[in-house]
């Protein structure tokens, strides 16, 4: 597990800076409730924000960011070229445009959001680009699976220091857990709560009754003490609270074992090996 301090457990990436493990992913959040979400997450202490172009929300995240009371040094802001961007001076451009979104001088984080046939390294040489001129912390990929990052060795000059892709107890990836811990490139878990989808699986139910926690915070945890980063939305106060509340207690090794073994490759999204 990262650092742990002031009930946040931080991970230092493969280029030094430092990077919440939990986070607030704002997929499918509309207007003010995104604007709304945003500021109560970081009210309750929620210091990383997963945005993309994609989901149209960049400006009422920069709204956000601009209302609550909390440092811009102190915020870790993830957004991502969309698909439709891809390609070497598209992204340039469509870097510029998050930028002016969101209102903000620099992001923490830049991803491909996903691997797109025939533009994949030309965006990730516009990606690098934008890393050498400053204007990002850190940069990563969406959606790599392991054919994408052996791929991407053949041509980057920069290791991505975040690899975003799905994973869940019942979605063990576990040839790019390997891989990215290898390469020390920080595996980001999206879609983290199965959309609620195993929330009833008795197994997880019995593991959240043992520690007086919810099937949500059990999840979290398990990603948690394993040093992967999780991005869980929620646009409802008391959730948000519910999933940030995780750094109180410990799994045992056992019981992290025990989840490990829930693995059924159970996909919420969709596969990106046939996607594009
Ligand atoms: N890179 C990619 O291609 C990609 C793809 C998908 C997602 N993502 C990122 O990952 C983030 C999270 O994934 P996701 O939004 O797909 O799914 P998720 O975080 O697994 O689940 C979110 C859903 O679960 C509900 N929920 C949240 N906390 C809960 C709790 N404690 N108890 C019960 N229900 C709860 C939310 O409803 P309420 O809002 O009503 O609480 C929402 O409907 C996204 O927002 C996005 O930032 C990235």
């Amino acid at each position: 597990m990262g650092i742990e301090q002031q009930h946040q457990v931080f991970t230092t990436l493969n280029n030094g800076i430092e990077m919440p493990l939990l986070g607030l992913g704002v997929y499918n959040m509309h207007g003010d409730e995104a604007i709304q979400a945003t500021k109560n997450a970081i009210e309750i202490g929620y210091r990383l924000i997963d945005t993309a172009e994609m989901y149209f929300n960049e400006r009422q995240v920069g709204i956000a960011i601009r209302e609550s009371n909390v440092k811009r040094s102190e915020l870790f802001i993830t957004t991502k070229v969309n698909n439709s961007n891809q390609g070497y001076d598209n992204t340039l451009r469509a870097f510029d445009e998050s930028l002016k979104l969101l209102n903000l001088e620099y992001v923490d984080l830049y991803l491909i959001h996903w691997p797109i046939k025939g533009k994949r390294k030309e965006t990730w040489k516009a990606i690098e680009k934008i890393y050498q001129e400053g204007r990002v912390r850190a940069i990563g990929t969406g959606n790599y699976l392991f054919p994408f990052l052996k791929e991407l060795e053949e041509y980057a000059s920069i290791t991505p220091a975040v690899n975003q892709i799905e994973f869940s107890p019942y979605l063990m990836m576990k040839h790019e857990l390997d891989y990215c811990r290898l390469k020390k490139i920080q595996l980001q878990a999206y879609t983290p709560l199965l959309r609620g989808k195993r929330f009833n699986d008795e197994r997880l139910v019995a593991l959240a009754n043992k520690y007086g926690k919810t099937p949500a915070q059990i999840i979290l945890r398990w990603a948690i003490q394993q040093n992967i980063s999780s991005i869980p939305k929620s646009s409802n106060r008391n959730r948000l609270s519910e999933n940030f509340n995780i750094f109180d207690f410990q799994l045992s090794n056992e019981d992290i074992a025990q989840l490990n073994q829930f693995d059924e490759k159970l996909r919420i999204v969709g596969d990106p090996m046939n996607m594009f």
